[in-house]
């Protein structure tokens, strides 16, 4: 019998202490309690409850056959139809050129972080993701915090300031609005500012609008990119709006300025990936057209969207949580802190604590705080109210009129039930002695 070969775990010192994703690692936590024989409210990873609509599914199947390896940057028709309603939508001219597809935005992101040279900046609360990709890629990472009573936005003074002082020059700033995970939107005053301090201190911006379109008010969405064309990076993709997260696509749209940091990009992904899936390639040129069919889903998802976010914050806000009614998406911020001295009486000292007491006595997921950047000992969560079955919501939200109004709390009830039962225990468990 040969030696046993013992490896030595020698690991990239990047990667040393690399956590699973919170969100993916709540939802596989919640999958094993659930075969334990736990009900578990899920409202902790944030995937779009509503279905691909059919038609884009059936260009899905159509183009299943496409078994040849894709170009690189995309295909060119669809590369074609983003830059089509980018121009249309945003007056903001663009060619074919100009876009990048990738399998999915996030990695996408990395391949910009890893192709850009200069730190990330980002406003917390911030997505999970930004600040693991840039440690993997041993960047240097800079926060602005920001607080509730500035709803969680980034403030043109504090970006200023943080100009003013830093010693680094050049930063990627990235910015998501509607964000995850506060629900909430830029002002469209904030992006003019902003993008006049971006441009002084030439700045480049990753635009990331993934919840663009879940936006809850149709038409309010308005992109930094109107006010920085130049220097902004516009990304998007199926992911949200769309229910499409597992068919892996993303996309971002650069300035003709920045051409050079999509060719390298390109010349990453020939090398990394090879592309993006051919057929998921195919079926996304229909999603990215105007539609009826797409008008109507929007404004219904965003009406059982913007409905439910609006009833679950102020149940929260009623159990004593500071939060702010959300702008689109869906996930909901809520900060316990007016009820520290509460949760410290309970022995709860952290975020972390909190979710954890409140998943063992609730059956209730969801995240700290902590993992979107904010401080351990600060009593912030991420609800992401998405537990409910979208196609029957979508089918009854279709059926209520008139199409304009607020779906009401009796809707809410029977449609997203489990989401409210979720939330309803969250508030329970604060209200209890
Ligand atoms: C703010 C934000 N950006 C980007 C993504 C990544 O989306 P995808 O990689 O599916 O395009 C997500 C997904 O959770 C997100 O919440």
């Amino acid at each position: 019998m040969s030696e046993k070969v013992e490896f030595e775990e020698h690991i990239n010192p990047n990667l040393q202490n690399l956590a699973p994703s919170a969100t993916l690692n709540i939802n596989e936590y919640c999958d094993r309690l659930q075969q334990e024989g736990r009900d578990i409210i899920k409202l902790g990873l944030g995937q779009s409850p509503f279905p691909v609509p059919d038609p884009i599914v059936e260009e899905l199947q159509k183009h299943a056959e496409k078994k040849f390896y894709p170009r690189a940057r995309g295909i060119l028709e669809l590369r074609e139809a983003i830059a089509n309603r980018y121009r249309s939508r945003l007056g903001h001219d663009c060619s074919a050129d100009d876009v990048l597809i990738g399998p999915g935005s996030k990695e996408l992101m990395f391949i910009l972080q890893m192709a850009y040279r200069d730190p990330l900046l980002i406003p917390t609360p911030t997505w999970v993701t930004y600040a693991p990709q840039a440690r993997m890629l041993g960047k240097q990472i800079h926060t602005i915090d920001t607080s509730f009573e500035d709803k969680w936005h980034i403030t043109p003074e504090k970006l200023e300031e943080f100009c003013e002082t830093s010693e680094q020059k050049n930063h990627l700033l990235i910015l998501n609005y509607p964000s995850n995970p506060t629900g909430l939107s830029l002002p469209h005053e904030h992006l003019k500012e902003i993008a006049e301090i971006a441009r002084r201190h030439a700045m480049i911006i990753l635009s990331d609008e993934i919840y663009a379109r879940t936006h809850h008010r149709k038409g309010e969405h308005e992109s930094i990119v109107k006010y920085y064309p130049e220097g902004t990076i516009f990304s998007s993709g199926l992911s949200k709006w769309c229910g499409a997260g597992g068919w892996r696509l993303g996309a971002f749209v650069f300035p003709e300025e920045l051409r050079w940091l999509n060719n390298t990009m390109t010349s990453a992904i020939s090398e990394i990936s090879s592309g993006t899936c051919t057929p998921v390639q195919y079926a996304a040129i229909e999603s990215f057209q105007d539609r009826d069919y797409i008008e109507e889903y929007t404004d219904h998802t965003r009406r059982v969207l913007g409905s439910l976010g609006g009833y679950l914050s102020d149940m929260l806000k009623r159990s004593g949580a500071d939060i702010t009614r959300p702008d689109g998406g869906f996930y909901l911020f809520p900060d316990f802190s007016p009820l520290k001295d509460k949760l410290h009486s309970h022995g709860i000292r952290s975020s972390e604590q909190m979710c954890e007491r409140i998943l063992a006595e609730t059956d209730t997921a969801i995240l700290p705080g902590s993992e979107f950047l904010r401080p351990p000992d600060e009593f912030t969560a991420r609800v992401a109210y998405v537990d409910f079955d979208g196609e029957q919501a979508l089918d009854a939200s279709k059926d209520t009129h008139p199409a304009s109004k607020k779906l009401n709390a009796e809707f809410l009830k029977i449609y997203c039930a489990r989401t409210v039962e979720g939330v309803k225990r969250i508030c329970d468990w604060m209200k209890k002695d």
